[in-house]
């Protein structure tokens, strides 16, 4: 009886474990055609910007929690967290630690992938 417990438990240890890696979410590398699209959206903003936006992104936003899928939210939804986000990062590190301009990138950024077909995981 013993042996059956453990053997279910290490099953359902590798099963949510195989859950958690398909949960991972993987940005999409911005192209010329992404740029184009924000460009059209947004004045003076190309694939520099985009990039700059994406490493903000990634390393400004993954302090509190994982990385999250720019897909995942409406563009007004969007909006809405950058910049509550933002004010929280800057209220729990008690200093500015996403300036003004940053929160721009990452707003442009995040507004222009959400419409990027995500990468195959
Ligand atoms: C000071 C900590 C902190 C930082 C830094 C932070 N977040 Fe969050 N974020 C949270 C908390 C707390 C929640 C709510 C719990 C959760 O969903 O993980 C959250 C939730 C979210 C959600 C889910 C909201 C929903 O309604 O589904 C998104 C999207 C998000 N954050 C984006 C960002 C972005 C973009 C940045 C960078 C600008 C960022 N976060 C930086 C603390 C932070």
């Amino acid at each position: 009886m013993k042996h059956r417990i453990s053997t279910w438990l290490i099953v359902f240890i590798g099963f949510v474990l195989v859950l958690s890696a398909c949960n991972a979410v993987k940005l999409a590398i911005p192209t010329q055609e992404d740029a184009n699209r924000g460009s059209q959206l947004f004045k003076g903003f190309g694939l520099t910007e985009l990039n700059q936006g994406k490493a903000l992104f990634e390393t400004k936003c993954t302090v509190c929690h994982g990385l999250k899928d720019p897909t995942s939210k409406t563009p007004e939804k969007w909006k809405n967290l950058v910049d509550e986000m933002t004010k929280k990062a800057n209220k729990k590190a008690g200093k500015v630690v996403i300036t003004a301009e940053e929160q721009d990138l990452i707003a442009k950024y995040v507004l222009t992938m959400h419409t990027a077909v995500a990468p195959k995981k």
